[in-house]
């Protein structure tokens, strides 16, 4: 081969090389990893994306350098000469890509392996996945419909379904876990970013499958302890009757103060109309559809629908969610 030949080769490799890995870089195709678990996932994705930037230049070079040298003249009507194979080439094309995905199985082995290792003294939380909503279950027994961390603690998930599959992913913490009925599935997260990041299911598990969505709160080590010391009352940036309608409401109502959409019940950012045309006070008709749901039903909806949560909600919770739900109507 002439060296001016191998000079525009490597020219026509580099400007692929550049084109593609301006593609990976330059386009956020991943959200910022908030966890040590999705840190190393970022890194197998790198790898990954680096090999096949570098195939994929050799592989256009070669190509576009063909195509553009050895173009068959428009009078030229003769065969190509006969190629009877290249033994040294083709144990070349086979060895490399064998060493390239033996390399990328060897790394990804290692990360899950990493990934997986839950320490001594993990935070435990169950979580389970129903139609259509979360549940988090922490050491102490108590529940919640969202699920509260602590920065650079490692939490041990424990996902299982009641019903049918979903599949728990929070995309900052990139790993993805089926939730499957009998079974229990476990992730290990470490959190290293304060902040509220979405919890979405990942497999399609009926009619609310788009609006299986809770949060994921990651707190400080101070806040995390006195989130916990207080059942879920104090220290989190959730104020409770949020954290109350989140895990009791949500999934049928839509409220924007709490981010739902659910539409199996009526539209709770329209309670002062409802109060209006039940004629009633705004907090002391939120309470009666709370415990007596069915004694006043909205326009255009059913009766027996909503089940009462005289028995379901202690006292203290009532109270918290009737401040926040007037506290939010508009
Ligand atoms: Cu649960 Cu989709």
């Amino acid at each position: 081969m002439r060296r001016g030949s191998l000079v525009q080769l490597i020219l026509l490799g580099v400007v692929a090389a550049a084109i593609t890995g301006a593609v990976a870089v330059l386009v956020p195709w991943l959200p910022t990893p908030a966890g040590k678990e999705a840190d190393r996932i970022e890194f197998v994705y790198w790898f990954t994306t680096a090999i096949a930037v570098g195939v994929f230049a050799v592989v256009a070079a070669v190509l576009t350098y063909s195509v553009w040298k050895f173009r068959v003249r428009p009078d030229d009507d003769s065969d190509g000469p006969p190629v009877h194979g290249h033994t040294n080439l083709e144990i070349v094309w086979t060895a490399i890509p064998a060493i390239l995905v033996t390399a990328i199985s060897v790394v990804s082995a290692i990360v899950l392996a990493q990934n997986s290792r839950a320490g001594d003294n993990p935070l435990r939380v169950k979580v389970t996945a129903q139609q259509f909503a979360w549940q988090f279950t922490y050491p102490d027994g108590k529940t919640y419909g969202h699920l509260t961390l602590e920065k650079g603690r490692r939490a041990q998930l424990d996902i299982t379904a009641k019903d049918v599959l979903h599949s728990f992913w929070v995309p900052e913490l990139y790993q993805k876990q089926d939730a499957v009925v009998g079974q229990h599935n476990k992730i290990v997260v470490t959190p290293t970013r304060i902040g509220t990041f979405p919890v979405i299911c990942t497999e399609l598990c009926g009619l609310g499958h788009s609006i299986m969505r809770s949060r994921v709160e990651v707190l400080s080590k101070a806040d995390y302890e006195k989130w916990a010391a207080s059942g879920g009352q104090a220290g989190g940036r959730t104020p409770p009757g949020l954290a109350a309608f989140s895990q009791n409401c949500s999934s049928c109502h839509t409220f924007s103060a709490a981010s739902s959409s659910g539409t199996i019940g009526p539209d709770l950012d329209k309670l002062k109309e409802y109060a209006a045309t039940a004629k009633q006070p705004l907090e002391p008709f939120i309470r009666e559809s709370i415990l007596d749901p069915n004694k006043y039903i909205a326009p255009g909806f059913a009766s027996g629908v909503m089940p009462s949560f005289k028995d379901q909600l202690s006292a203290k919770d009532v109270d918290a969610l009737v401040k926040f739900l007037a506290g939010h109507a508009k």
